[in-house]
């Protein structure tokens, strides 16, 4: 890899970052990150783009979800849990009624770096730096605490292991076994609509499980049935962080940065020259670049070039973030030309980030039906190529949070926000509206399956 090294991206210019003033004490941060064990192991990143080849074979679907941003407040096993399940549960949905194997990634266990809108916000004429994620600073309006500290590295790392490690107990320890997964409705899910309809299935899928047992299939003799694979992703924005993880495989020679299986570059940092697409190029890591409205068709492909010099299936994600008045224009030239250049990517849809807008009453929020009508174009645009809609990013809690409105199940009204409004940054699905969103999704992917 001609002149990359973890640290080369320093040579570029850079977006989004805070402004630290204490300089020493941040190089001893990174020093002290740098002596720490990886998060995760090369071997697993390796299996994460083997899984991702499937899905750009059209052999399986992407479901990546998780907070917006991750928060030091909200860190406890509870809120672990209940995305794990949420996501379990969206996953046999999209499985059993869309026919397909799911790869699951979370955006867990490292969100924790947010680009913004402006560098400063400001209240009542007063003025201070943005808030820019738990590693970075604090979200209270006052100087103290929108100062970055470097420190903050540290906690997120150590955040991220105890989350990682639970995860990992989950998967592997009983909580995924499928025979659990009338347990994964979530409480305030159970007696509406949705939660309704998942029993229907899930008393399907036991007395298939029944039959599978009848037959000398169970688990004991089958891990399938009883484990899983999470992977953990997040925007690698803050790229000290990253660059204090990122570690040589013994095995294969190569850099990954191990601070996730997956990561990707926001919307707003991946400037051709700039330093996020330095750094990202020499990880061998399974990777995601968001693609916004304002990208043009020549530099996609110079950006695909960038990153997947090798065209090699299931390294590169490119997920569309248009939004719903956007994506039916923008969105097609953009994936035709791709397919005319012959380059493997995995295409997945986040109808968040385009479909945000401002309540009457103050609050940023999200429509149900502006974020269900961006998926569908998306299958439809893909459909119209006959090319394949691979994956969904979504931003979503297992909580029964009040932040996106809208959705057949959950009457969230612009007036309710504020009764559950806790995101630290963007509003999320909660489980209902992830429900509900998962089996729209599984119908349309039994379609587009049926039709290949
Ligand atoms: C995000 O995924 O939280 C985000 C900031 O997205 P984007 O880069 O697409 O704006
Ligand atoms: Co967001």
């Amino acid at each position: 890899m001609n002149n990359w090294n973890p640290s080369s991206w320093r040579n570029f210019p850079i977006k989004q970052q805070p402004t630290y003033t204490d300089i020493e004490k941040l190089h001893k941060v990174e020093n002290e990150l740098k002596s720490y064990p990886p998060l995760i192991f090369a071997g697993e990143a390796l299996n994460l783009k083997k899984d991702l080849a499937k899905v750009v074979r059209g052999d399986a679907f992407l479901l990546q979800g998780g907070d917006c941003a991750e928060s030091f407040a909200a860190f406890n096993a509870n809120n672990i849990k209940d995305l794990f399940k949420v996501m379990m549960q969206m996953a046999v949905i999209l499985t059993f009624s869309g026919g397909c194997p799911v790869v699951k990634v979370g955006r867990v266990a490292g969100q924790f770096a947010k680009p913004r809108s402006a560098d400063f916000e400001e209240i009542n004429g007063v003025s201070f730096p943005s808030y820019r994620g738990d590693i970075i600073n604090d979200i209270d309006f006052d100087e103290k605490a929108r100062n970055p500290k470097a420190k903050k590295l540290l906690k997120a790392y150590n955040q991220s292991a105890s989350t990682l490690n639970l995860l990992r107990a989950f998967s592997r320890g009983g909580m995924a076994d499928l025979n659990q997964l009338h347990l994964w409705n979530l409480d305030f899910v159970k007696d509406n609509a949705l939660g309704v309809k998942y029993e229907e299935m899930a008393n399907q899928i036991s007395q298939t499980l029944q039959f599978m047992k009848a037959c000398g299939i169970t688990s004991e003799n089958t891990p399938q049935i009883s484990q899983t694979t999470l992977y953990t992703s997040h925007e690698a924005l803050l790229l000290n962080y990253e660059e204090a993880l990122t570690r040589r495989d013994s095995i294969t020679g190569d850099w990954f940065d191990c601070s996730a299986h997956m990561l990707w570059i926001g919307d707003r940092t991946r400037e051709l020259d700039g330093a996020h697409i330095e750094y990202f190029r020499g990880i061998k890591n399974p990777i995601g670049c968001k693609v916004g409205p304002s990208m043009k068709e020549d530099e996609l492909i110079k950006l695909i070039d960038a990153l997947n010099p090798l065209n090699e299936a299931g390294r590169l994600n490119l997920i569309v973030r248009m939004g719903a008045s956007k994506v039916g224009d923008i969105f097609p030239n953009l994936l035709k030309k791709v397919k005319a250049e012959g380059r493997n990517v995995l295409w997945s849809c986040d109808p968040m980030h385009g479909n945000t807008i401002k309540a009457d009453n103050g609050y940023k929020t999200r429509d149900f039906d502006a974020i269900l009508s961006e998926v569908k174009q998306f299958f439809q645009i893909h459909k119209s190529e006959g090319t394949y809609a691979g994956g969904i990013h979504l931003e979503m809690t297992g909580q029964n949070v009040t932040e996106c409105t809208g959705s057949c199940s959950s009457a969230v009204t612009q007036e309710s926000l504020s009764s559950r409004y806790h995101t630290q940054c963007d509003p999320r699905l909660n489980a209902d509206q992830a429900l509900e969103l998962a089996f729209m999704i599984a119908d349309t992917l039994k379609e587009a399956r049926a039709n290949q």
